[in-house]
Parts: structure tokens; sequence; C-alpha cells
């Protein structure tokens, strides 16, 4: 099975992707993590996309391109793959199918994880993440068992350098201007399924669940 999971910032598509692929055993490609680990590893790709991502900005198609193609061709082990983050304007939408097509791959299911502003902002505010696994906290929701600690690798957690509250407005203008068209892309192939993401984390999933299997 092959999934997009689409939403605005915050709306909680890294925690949800997290639980997806365990659950089906998919292949987890999001974007951002990539780019920040790019950035953390001070790569090529880091250092090109490093200013963009501070700005709330979208790091321009031919490096997202790259990494994604990368990306799709490998995965051997697993049934599929969750995209999470991408594609994220109309250019990304078309250029994924073409490269789909040549994979003889295809998308099975957009999920939409829709959530209020109100949500994203409290999200976003209270989120932390440990740069080294990856792991997702919120200091209200899902706070780590030590103080500041990542529960996996001990690791100090960080906010994320665009979760500035001024950064945060601009990603959600761009979300609104270039990712939202993005959607009736797919609803036209017949491929959303929209869910809520206001709810709290296992009735979220719980929602996701009922529409893939
Ligand atoms: P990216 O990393 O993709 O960020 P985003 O889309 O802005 O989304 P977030 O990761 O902020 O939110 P999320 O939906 O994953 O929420 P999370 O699960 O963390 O992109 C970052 C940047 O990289 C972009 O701005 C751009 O510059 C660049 N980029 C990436 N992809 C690109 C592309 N394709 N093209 C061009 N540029 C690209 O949850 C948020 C918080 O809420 C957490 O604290 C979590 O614990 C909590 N939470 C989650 N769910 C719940 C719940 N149900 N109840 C309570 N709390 C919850
Ligand atoms: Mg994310």
């Amino acid at each position: 099975m092959n999934i997009i999971i689409f939403g605005p910032p915050g709306a909680g598509k890294g925690t949800q992707a997290k639980k997806i692929k365990e659950q089906f055993n998919l292949n987890h490609i999001s974007t951002g993590d990539l780019l920040r680990s790019a950035i953390e590893n001070k790569s090529e790709i880091g250092l090109k996309a490093e200013g963009f991502i501070r700005e709330g900005k979208l790091v321009p198609d031919e490096i997202i391109m790259e990494i994604i193609t990368k990306e799709l061709a490998e995965g051997k082990n697993f049934s599929g793959f969750l995209l999470d983050g991408f594609p994220r304007n109309i250019n990304q939408a078309e250029m994924l199918e073409e490269t789909l097509r040549r994979l003889n791959k295809k998308i099975d299911h957009v999920i939409n994880l829709e959530a209020s502003e109100e949500t994203i902002i409290e999200r976003i505010c209270g989120r932390r993440i440990c740069l080294k696994c990856g792991k997702i906290y919120h200091i209200k929701f899902s706070p780590p068992t030590v103080d500041n600690k990542c529960d996996n690798c001990g690791e100090s957690l960080t906010h994320r350098d665009d979760d500035k509250e001024e950064t945060i407005k601009k990603r959600l203008k761009v979300f609104q201007e270039q990712t939202v068209p993005v959607f009736d892309y797919y609803r036209k192939k017949n491929l959303l399924r929209i869910i809520d993401g206001n709810s709290s984390e296992s009735v979220v999933f719980n929602g996701i669940l009922e529409v893939l299997q």
C-alpha cells in the first residue's frame, strides 16, 4: 500500500506517520525530516535548504525531487511507502506522478489530516523534537518521562528552528497558497480521504485505520 499523508504544519502528520508505518510496514519518507538531518550533517543539500526552511519558504523543487527519487527507488523490505510533507505544490505532484509511472508504482490513498488554527498553534508551540532519533514530543500532550530528555536515546530535546511564531505564520500562508491546490488534484483522482485531526493521537489513528482497512 502506498500512501500520502497531508495536512497543515503541526496537524500531526509526523506523529501519525510513525504509527501508520509500523502498522503496515511502510517506508516513511518525510521530506522535512530528511532535510533537517541533511542540515544537521552539513551536507550539500542541507546547506542549500537551510535558509529556505528557516524563513518558512518551500525548498526548491529540484532539491526535493533529488531526495524523493532516491528514496522511492529504495525500500525493498517494505510493503509500500508513506510520503509525509510531499508533494507540497502542483509541480511536485506532477513530478511524483511521472516518477511513479517510471517505477511502475501508484498511490492508493491520500490522507488529508484537517486541523483548526487553534489546534495547529497549540501543537507547534508545545512541540519538542529529538534531533538524534526523530521522536516527536509535546510538553502537554506527549511529554518525555524525564524533563527535556528523549525517552529513546537520552538526547536533549530541542525546538525546531522554524517553530518561531513569525515563521509559523509564513508556513501557514505558504500552505494555503501552494499546498491547498494539491488537495483538489487528488480529489479529482478520487484518492482523497478526509480525517479530523483535532482529536487525541489515538482517536485520530483509529480514524485513519478505518479508512485504510
Ligand atoms: P515539515 O517538516 O514537513 O513541516 P510541516 O509540514 O510544517 O509539518 P510539521 O512537521 O510542522 O507538522 P506535523 O504535521 O508533522 O506535526 P507533528 O506530528 O510534528 O517541513 C518543514 C520545512 O521543510 C518546510 O517549511 C519547507 O521549508 C521544507 N520542506 C519539507 N518538505 C518540502 C517539500 N516537499 N517541498 C518544499 N519544501 C519542503 O505534531 C505537532 C505537535 O503536535 C507535536 O508536538 C506532537 O506531539 C503534537 N501532536 C500531534 N498529534 C497530536 C494529537 N492528536 N493530539 C495532541 N497533540 C498532538
Ligand atoms: Mg512533520
